[in-house]
């Protein structure tokens, strides 16, 4: 018996070093800081201190154990993994009213969960605009010991782009839940790394009519990658904007698109490259120009008509000093609403020979409308005239524990009116809210097609990243106006890329296709922060039976979830 139980033992713990695999600790408090991010000292939400927060590096395999302390003093907090799908651990994917309550001050939540899959990911906050506020930072997976990415590189440089506001969340947050609505507007800065430049340009000397910089702190000093010539390196490239869609190229530089949202693409080269908030990418580049000069990268905005000066960074070739500013100009960002140039970036990520292929068939198909509307007047975003609230009792518990009037149980429609026309702004523009959320039968194969619309005003239809947790998606097509049977024979079964954000261009579809096979309750959403704030999202349930071990603090808050407490967990 005791020899059995030894033989397990070893056994067991053999198999802990094949694996490989590793526990990762970490003790994180989040808090408010004074920085400087785009060299104006204004208040960001930071980690242990640290604006972007600390990045994550693990291999695929490892187990994250993350204590989280929320010290901001007087509001509640959570980090959503974006990208990481929580298999077996939905209750670590951090999103408010979701997968769990949020954190109250002076407490602690502990986020346990795996990242099987090695790639470009990273972190942010999943409360009320708290992402906005500087709440994010990267989490990178490399390959497990012994596995190889099927491309090679000598160095490799991360980039972790975000769109930066001189308002506080709380004025912004209040405005866009005020009738009439006041509208953010434009960002004040981009971020590269948390750094940036308000209202001038680091290459005021090459830009005609811009204003020379003047770096009056440490914090928005440009970021600087040192290289060496003739080397490969490998950019990640992450967008944690709030609502910036941002394009990115290289003085001289081409770039060859290599993974995208953790999922390896089959190689292709361009000059500059589109990110939507929520994608992330890798690119290899090549240090094959002349040394004589520094190069730059520059980082602008697509899709809205731009007020933000692009943010630069500085590619330093030896030996040249890094302050040594690059010969020419920085790459123009193409013209913001030159959509075909858009289209025709996106249309060229395909997945990776070998790369899983999507079941033939779907078992079921939504169809998701896309408006902007008025409710009381208040301005809301909808999807099919529902636009999202949030429970106060998180939806994984008050599902998996039936609880009863904890959200909105009537079903969400699964389409939208066959003679609405996209083209035009809706003939009633009213819409209601509901917390109510698509339960789907656990396994089963999902298509949603996603239909973009003219918002309120005439002749707008915006951009938007539909970001979906818990699981990665085939996209399986876009086109232009409203999706129609017929354009099912025109989806890409061959090599569709897999992703966990695809963008709907204005007036067009996007269809994608993932299998419900993840118990838990994920968000689906705009990844816009103000758009989701006004409702732009639905909720997906699936086998939510099945889900274990939900830590109490997970669950017991709102009224529903607070009666837990004292009747004990089933
Ligand atoms: Cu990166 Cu639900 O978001
Ligand atoms: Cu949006």
């Amino acid at each position: 018996m005791a020899n059995a139980l030894l033989i397990a033992c070893v056994v067991s713990v053999l198999l802990h070093a094949v694996g490989g695999a590793t526990v990762r600790r970490f003790k994180w408090e989040v808090g408010y800081i004074y920085a400087s991010p785009d060299c104006e000292e204004k208040l960001v939400m930071a980690i242990n201190g640290q604006f972007p927060g600390p990045t994550i590096r693990a291999k695929a395999g490892d187990t994250i154990h993350l204590q989280l302390k929320n010290t901001l003093h007087t509001e509640g907090v959570v980090i959503h993994w974006h990208g990481i799908r929580q298999h077996g651990t939905p209750w670590a994917d951090g999103t408010a009213s979701i997968s769990q309550c949020a954190i109250n001050p002076e407490e602690s939540f502990l986020y346990r969960f795996k990242v099987d899959k090695a790639g470009t990911y990273f972190y942010h906050g999943h409360y009320g605009m708290q992402r906005a506020a500087g709440l994010y930072g990267s989490l990178i997976v490399d390959v497990s010991d012994g596995e190889e990415e099927p491309f090679q590189y000598d160095g490799e440089f991360n980039l972790l782009l975000s769109d930066w506001y001189h308002t506080s969340i709380y004025d912004q947050m209040v405005g866009l839940s005020s009738r009439p609505m006041k509208w953010i507007g434009e960002p004040q800065s981009l971020l590269i790394n948390g750094r940036g430049q308000t209202n001038c340009s680091l290459a005021a000397s090459l830009v005609p009519g811009s204003s020379a910089c003047e770096l009056t702190s440490k914090d928005c000093e440009p970021v600087v990658l040192k290289v060496l010539p003739n080397k490969t390196y490998r950019l990640r490239i992450a967008s944690a904007t709030s609502l910036a869609s941002l394009n990115l190229a290289i003085g001289n530089h081409s770039m060859t698109v290599v993974e995208a949202d953790g999922n390896y693409v089959e190689p292709f080269t361009v000059d500059d490259m589109d990110i939507y908030s929520g994608e992330s990418y890798s690119v290899l580049v090549t240090t094959n120009q002349k040394t004589s000069s520094n190069y730059w990268i520059s980082v602008g905005v697509r899709g809205r008509k731009p007020n933000t000066q692009s943010a630069l960074a500085i590619i330093n070739y030896p030996p040249n000093a890094p302050s040594k500013l690059p010969e020419s100009s920085p790459p123009a960002t193409p013209l913001w609403n030159d959509y075909a140039r858009s289209k025709s970036f996106t249309y060229r990520i395909l997945a990776r020979q070998g790369a899983p292929k999507p079941p033939p068939n779907a078992d079921k198909r939504i169809a998701l409308l896309n408006t902007q509307n008025k409710m009381d007047g208040y301005t809301k975003w909808a999807i099919n005239n529902v636009s999202l609230a949030l429970p106060a009792t998180p939806y994984l518990g008050s599902m998996r524990y039936h609880l009863k009037n904890a959200f909105d149980t009537k079903i969400p429609p699964e389409s939208f009116p066959s003679d609405y026309d996209v083209m035009r702004p809706a003939k009633n523009q009213n819409t209601t809210q509901s917390t109510n959320a698509y339960v789907f039968q656990f396994n089963s194969t999902i298509d949603v097609i996603l239909q973009n619309a003219n918002a309120i005003a005439e002749n707008v239809s915006e951009i938007h990243p539909w970001h979906l947790h818990g699981h990665d998606f085939w996209v399986l097509g876009y086109g232009d106006g409203r999706f129609q049977e017929k354009d099912v024979s025109t989806f890409n079964l061959k090599n569709p890329p897999l992703r966990n954000t695809v963008v709907i261009f204005p007036y067009g579809w996007t269809a994608l296709r993932f299998i419900a096979d993840n118990p838990g309750v994920w968000a689906f959403h705009c990844h816009i922060e103000p758009h989701l704030h006004m409702g732009m999202g639905v909720v997906f349930a699936e086998g939510v039976e099945n889900v274990r071990n939900v830590p109490t603090e997970a669950i017991t808050c709102g009224m529903t979830g607070k009666m837990l407490i004292n009747n004990h967990l089933p």
